[in-house]
């Protein structure tokens, strides 16, 4: 239901008709949780200048993140649940097959690592003697203290946030690319 060059009173963009544009349940989810995962991340990775290990601040810090990171988390369920009963709107035609098929590679990709970054630490966690403290309630391993279970979670963990952090970078770059376009594209997941 799109094509170029059909304007809308109430599209900010020339080439998308309203149908075409994500809901705007789908852009809350988008910029909320684009926006705290960016933040966790760099949580995740400034955690020793924040705190350096063996100082009395260390663990509060790291159950901060541990605590953050389980919240988004439980958001990352709600949004796959809703995007699974909820289609996104056709690709504009300004979009190529080849293009199409990079964005939902990443799409998919970017979703994956979501469900990755809280699992694997969650699981790490739980390999460790110190378990999860959530906001101040502590919550006893179910796992028992094993460092090689830990190390391997903890490496998906570390390992992950660095995939994430490059098709987070491409996803952002290829966004941009549609803002500069002024194809509509960028235009799909802002206003309502
Ligand atoms: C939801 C998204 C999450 C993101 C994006 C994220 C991101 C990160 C990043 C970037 C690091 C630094 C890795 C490194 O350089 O070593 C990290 C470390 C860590 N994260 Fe997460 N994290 C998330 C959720 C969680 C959850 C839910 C838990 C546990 C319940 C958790 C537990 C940990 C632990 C234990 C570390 C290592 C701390 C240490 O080295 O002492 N993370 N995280």
């Amino acid at each position: 239901m799109q094509s170029s060059g059909i304007s809308s009173a109430r599209t900010a963009s020339p080439r998308v008709l309203p149908s075409a544009r994500y809901t705007r349940t789908a852009v809350w989810f988008h910029w909320l949780l684009g926006i705290a995962l960016l933040g966790q991340i760099a949580f995740g990775f400034l955690l020793d200048e924040i705190a350096p290990r063996a100082t009395p601040e260390r663990s509060g810090v790291v159950n901060l993140h541990k605590s953050i990171g389980i919240v988004l988390g439980l958001l990352i369920v709600l949004r796959i649940v809703w995007r699974l009963s909820h289609a996104s709107p056709p690709w504009p035609a300004v979009m190529g097959e080849m293009e199409r098929r990079a964005a939902r590679t990443v799409h998919v990709a970017l979703y994956v690592c979501m469900v990755v970054m809280p699992l694997s630490g969650y699981i790490a966690s739980n390999f460790s003697r110190f378990g999860i403290t959530f906001f101040g309630f502590a919550w006893p391993p179910w796992g028992p203290p094993l460092p090689s279970v830990y190390a391997f979670f903890g490496l998906v963990h570390v390992t992950t946030a660095m995939v994430f952090t490059v098709l987070i970078a491409g996803h952002v770059l290829a966004a941009l690319k549609h803002a500069f376009d002024r194809d509509g594209v960028f235009g799909r997941m802002l206003n309502h």
